[in-house]
């Protein structure tokens, strides 16, 4: 079967349904093709921390209601090392600007609704997708649903399908630049029912190696710890996933998480990708298909949100009055943003793990920049207005909001 649309979007993560919204409120068509189901989508425990561009930006398009309602808004985190817990006053330090902790599942479930209302189709478990025609006219998405081969003709494709997705491959080997970094550990990361005994996130430097503590709910618990970059996950036990947790993160005035039943556990392996330019004729990568940051800095889903916001606004620019500029800056312009994130999570990860290959000169070094980060404003600051996300090079009003 043959279809046509404006804006084929391959992926229904944060990118995929960020970018169909807002094209839908810029009146621009779009479909979008996923090829999990919707619960898979839905259930995928990932990210947690919004930065507050991200919430306004949720907020502009009419989809904040749920983060409004049950997001937890953080003014400050804590940096803790040697025992003792440093807090930052995010806030203070930015001219009110805040974090705010709600789960990727409800970014997610809440931007599925809203796709349902508007009644532009959004197809689950869709096969063997591929895309192509880049240089022409009229690309094209090619996938098997509901056991019909379909072929969707497009204006324009939006590769949001991750990083082990479809898109990127498909650009000939040649036109793209990869830049990578991988890091030796991985962080295991788990789910608790237990009330969090901290309102703010402690990011954790211990000579046994890196320690996260957030949350969820005021009943669930998010917690990651360094671990080898190949550990299996089903060498921890509860009883060892917890005690070394309470190692790690307990400090001297008796500060610990409370302990209660895991729900969910995983390994996940750290990286530092970035795949240049982020648009190949008329295929634009968007999110984790083009960029992966390591987790320590919680940018990956809001460089997801800021690459869609730069691409609905040289999309709404070219259907409403044909003009191509902002197609052309896409790119450049997001490749300034990731880079600065890039920079600033290698820098927390650096920061805040141990590295196998580290000497006493290392660790006497990342003590010091501890030190000096948790004791001068200027340092911390400069942590702060990176950590909120710093200023988008778009205004919402010029991408149609
Ligand atoms: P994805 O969420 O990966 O979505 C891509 C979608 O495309 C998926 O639904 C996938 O099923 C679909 N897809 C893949 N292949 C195909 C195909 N062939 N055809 C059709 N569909 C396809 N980020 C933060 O900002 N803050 C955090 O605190 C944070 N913590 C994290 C913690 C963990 C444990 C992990 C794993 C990640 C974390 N991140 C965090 C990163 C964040 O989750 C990602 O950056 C974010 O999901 C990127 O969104 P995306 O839409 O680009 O990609
Ligand atoms: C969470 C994840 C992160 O990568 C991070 O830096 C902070 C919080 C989380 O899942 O809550």
């Amino acid at each position: 079967m043959i279809h046509r649309t404006q804006v084929g979007i391959v992926g229904a993560g944060p990118a995929g349904l960020l970018l169909g919204h807002l094209l839908h409120l810029n009146g621009i068509d779009s479909v979008i093709v996923e090829d999990r189901s919707r619960e898979h989508v839905i259930d995928r425990v990932r990210a947690g921390v919004l930065e507050q561009g991200t919430v306004d930006l949720m907020t502009a398009m009419g989809v904040g209601r749920g983060v409004q309602h049950s997001g937890l808004r953080h003014e400050g985190l804590y940096i803790s090392f040697l025992g003792q817990r440093h807090r930052i006053n995010l806030a203070e330090l930015t001219g009110g600007k805040a974090i705010t902790v709600y789960g990727q599942n409800e970014v997610v479930r809440d931007l599925i609704e809203a796709r349902a209302e508007t009644g532009r189709p959004l197809l689950f478990e869709a096969e063997h997708v591929s895309v192509g025609g880049f240089d022409s006219s009229s690309p094209e998405i090619r996938f098997r649903h509901g056991g019909v081969d379909h072929a969707l003709q497009c204006d324009f494709i939006a590769g949001c399908d991750g990083f082990h997705g479809i898109c990127r491959p498909s650009i000939p080997s040649g036109s793209l630049t990869v830049h990578e970094r991988q890091y030796p550990f991985a962080w295991l990361g788990i789910l608790a029912e237990a009330a969090p005994s901290s309102d703010e996130l402690v990011y954790t430097y211990h000579e046994r190696g890196f320690a996260l503590f957030s949350m969820r709910s005021p009943s669930m618990t998010r917690l990651y710890f360094q671990v080898p970059p190949d550990e299996s996950i089903e060498t921890w036990s509860d009883d060892a996933i917890w005690s070394e947790m309470l190692e790690r993160m307990t400090t001297r005035d008796g500060w610990r998480p409370t302990v209660g039943r895991i729900i969910q556990k995983a390994v996940t392996p750290m990286r530092s990708f970035v795949a240049t330019p982020m648009r190949h004729g008329r295929l634009f990568l968007a999110g984790d298909s083009a960029h992966i940051v390591p987790p320590t800095g919680a940018k990956g889903l809001n460089l997801a949100a800021s690459d869609v916001l730069v691409l609905a606004r040289a999309l709404k620019e070219y259907f409403t009055d044909g003009r191509t500029e902002w197609l052309d800056r896409y790119p450049e312009v997001c490749a300034r943003r990731v880079w600065k994130a890039q920079r600033f999570s290698w820098w927390m990860t650096s920061t805040l793990h141990r590295f196998p290959d580290e000497n006493a000169f290392d660790y006497h070094r990342q003590i010091a920049d501890l030190d000096y980060l948790t004791g001068s404003r200027a340092a911390m600051t400069s942590l702060a207005e990176q950590y909120v996300g710093l200023p988008a090079e778009v205004s919402f009003e010029s991408a149609g909001l």
